[in-house]
């Protein structure tokens, strides 16, 4: 065992000195959305072959896995997709993280089963939620999710997961030159004291199938000044390190906002995040090529502590940082797909 000095319950870091701290469970490469910058439906058609039941990892070995992580250090648990509300029964998996105690325990969504699953979700013990929402328009959202989907639904969505006290909510909202870059300020407006907290990002090389172009990216800067031109802003420090957001406040006191700069502002001197996919491959970067397969050791008779040797081997040996060194090289690569690893 090689994990480090105390009592080895803890990583003491990769080979850039990163602790592992933050793990992402993609829960189903599925999706009822065709957002055009994730699932474009030139490649996620009717054909499409997603996984099948049997390859997908079961809430058992979810559970043993992140009980296994959380001896390795971790202090935070989001549940991704695909869309996580679209696998049946996801409150019962939230019941058996729940019990793994001191955990941040949260999940990103499109919001638009929410409305319907917010309370469940909060009773079998989920701490908050993240709502992904690309504008305020509803003919901007339905070109943008591609399926129709009505802008309406969402909004409830958000308002029931603050009712069922899954707050703060966060909104993130993802920003496409010439797509929805109008829709900024209205969502900057609307949300403006509601107590969720807007979040903007970067729009991003994740995957192979968007046509990702840097022209398509509205950086962080611009952002920033659009928005404090209509609404004074001044910058807030982070609440932890390594956050992702840059925060910043409006200056009448009327909440926060966030920019996330994974294009222009790289952040991956502290980055404590894993991914585990759908299938149950360890993914140590979002821009990852190739993935370590947990599931054959899950399914193999391996023991906890087999299991928990191999995630620190792979965690030690780990020197990602896709996006300090991104170029038009790396743009090109045959990376995995946000939809199958999650955001
Ligand atoms: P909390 O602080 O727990 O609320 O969450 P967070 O700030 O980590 O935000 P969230 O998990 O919602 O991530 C927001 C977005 O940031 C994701 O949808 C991605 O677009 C981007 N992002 C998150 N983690 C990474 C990362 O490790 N690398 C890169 N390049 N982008 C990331
Ligand atoms: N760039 C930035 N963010 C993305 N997301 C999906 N694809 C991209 C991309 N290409 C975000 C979604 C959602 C989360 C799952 O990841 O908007 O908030
Ligand atoms: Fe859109 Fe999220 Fe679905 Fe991707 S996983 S298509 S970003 S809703
Ligand atoms: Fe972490 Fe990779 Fe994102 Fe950098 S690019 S912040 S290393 S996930």
């Amino acid at each position: 065992m090689t994990i480090g000095p105390a009592a080895a319950t803890r990583a003491p870091g990769d080979r850039l000195g990163r602790p592992l701290r933050d793990l992402r469970v993609s829960v189903t490469d599925r999706c009822n959305f065709r957002c055009v910058y994730c699932m474009p439906k030139e490649a996620f058609g009717k054909d499409y072959q997603f996984l099948e039941r049997r390859e997908i990892l079961t809430f058992e070995e979810i559970a043993r896995l992140a009980r296994i992580f959380k001896r390795g250090g971790i202090q935070k648990i989001r549940l991704t997709g695909g869309e996580p509300l679209v696998r049946r029964n996801v409150e019962r998996l939230i019941e058996m993280l729940a019990q793994i105690p001191d955990l941040d325990l949260t999940l990103t969504t499109n919001g638009s089963l929410l409305a319907k699953k917010a309370r469940s979700l909060r009773d079998a013990g989920l701490k908050r939620v993240t709502v992904s929402l690309d504008s305020l328009d509803d003919r901007v959202f339905r070109r943008m999710n591609d399926v129709d989907f009505p802008v309406d639904k969402v909004l409830e969505g958000i308002e029931a997961a603050a009712a069922a006290g899954l707050s703060p909510v966060k909104i993130n909202m993802v920003v496409k030159r010439g797509v929805n870059d109008n829709s900024m300020v209205p969502m900057a407006r609307f949300f403006r004291g509601s107590g969720h907290i807007l979040r903007f990002i970067e729009y991003m090389d994740v995957g192979h199938t968007n046509g990702w172009r840097m022209d398509d990216v509205v950086t962080a800067r611009e952002i920033i000044s659009m928005i404090d031109a209509e609404i004074p802003l001044e910058p807030l420090d982070p609440n932890y390190t390594g956050e992702v957001a840059e925060r910043w406040r409006y200056r009448d006191g009327s909440g926060e906002i966030g920019v996330i700069a994974s294009v222009t502002h790289a952040f991956c001197r502290d980055c404590t995040r894993t991914r585990l996919s759908t299938e149950g491959k360890l993914y140590t970067c979002l821009f990852a090529t190739h993935g370590h397969d947990l599931r054959a050791l899950l399914r193999g008779g391996a023991t906890d502590e087999d299991i928990f040797e191999a995630i620190g081997a792979i965690w030690s040996k780990r020197t990602d940082r896709y996006s300090e060194i991104r170029s038009a090289h790396t743009a090109g690569l045959d990376k995995i797909e946000m939809s199958y690893i999650g955001g």
